[in-house]
């Protein structure tokens, strides 16, 4: 089963609560969240504030995808915060074992993150830990840019360390996605897919999902 994630990043933050329930009466899976601490990426976005904002508007599982150095220090907060599942870059993390485990401790998914020009050999010590690898398939920091198609051969990658390991571990795509896209990311092992413009920027949120997972 493909699930979709649209990212808030691309709704209006002045009326996040209506974003979040338009999406989950239109059929997202996941809600992503996309954190940005403007030293790991250029951005600001917000912090846990948002999540404990929209935690009573849906039901949906809420993804946060850490975009921060020093993500261990951010995780009691989003925990407490109500957030389901949290990704941390392998860039970023010194400490990534002990921070996947503190997220795997507090009950929620646990994702490790890789940029599109990171080894994909990087995350072997740590894959049988995780919930689900997100593979970025564009540079981390903004909306709206064009899919990287090099970062098809990392979710290849990936796809054969999880199975040669017979691993129930998810591989999330970001950055990008679109229902063409899309369709290249399932195809090299994806199974959970981030849209943001490509949902938030449709007429009709039902049928830009509906489209994305194919
Ligand atoms: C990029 C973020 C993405 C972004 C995706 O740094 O992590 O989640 O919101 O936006 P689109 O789908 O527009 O590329
Ligand atoms: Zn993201």
């Amino acid at each position: 089963m493909i699930k979709v994630a649209p990212s808030i990043l691309a709704g209006d933050f002045s009326e996040m609560g209506k974003v979040v329930r338009q999406l989950e009466e239109a059929g997202a899976d996941w809600i992503h969240i996309d954190v940005m601490d403007g030293q790991f990426v250029p951005p600001i976005t917000f912090g846990h504030q948002m999540v404990e904002a929209v935690r009573p508007k849906t039901d949906l599982p809420l993804d946060v995808h850490l975009m921060v150095n020093d993500p261990e220090k951010q995780i009691e907060f989003f925990v407490q915060a109500g957030a389901d599942c949290i990704s941390v870059h392998v860039e970023a993390a010194n400490h990534l074992h002990k921070t996947i485990h503190s997220i795997k401790e507090a009950g929620l998914k646990a994702g490790i993150v890789l940029n599109p020009g990171t080894a994909t050999h990087t995350i072997e010590p740590v894959i049988a830990d995780v919930d689900f690898v997100l593979q970025m398939t564009v540079n981390p920091g903004f909306g709206g840019q064009a899919f990287i198609p090099s970062a098809l051969e990392n979710i290849k990658r990936i796809r054969s360390m999880i199975d040669e390991r017979q691993l129930p571990v998810d591989i999330q795509v970001d950055g990008g996605v679109n229902s063409k896209t899309a369709i290249q990311c399932i195809q090299a092992g994806a199974t959970i897919l981030v849209a943001g413009s490509a949902v938030l920027g449709a007429q009709d949120y039902g049928e830009a999902i509906a489209q994305i997972r194919g």
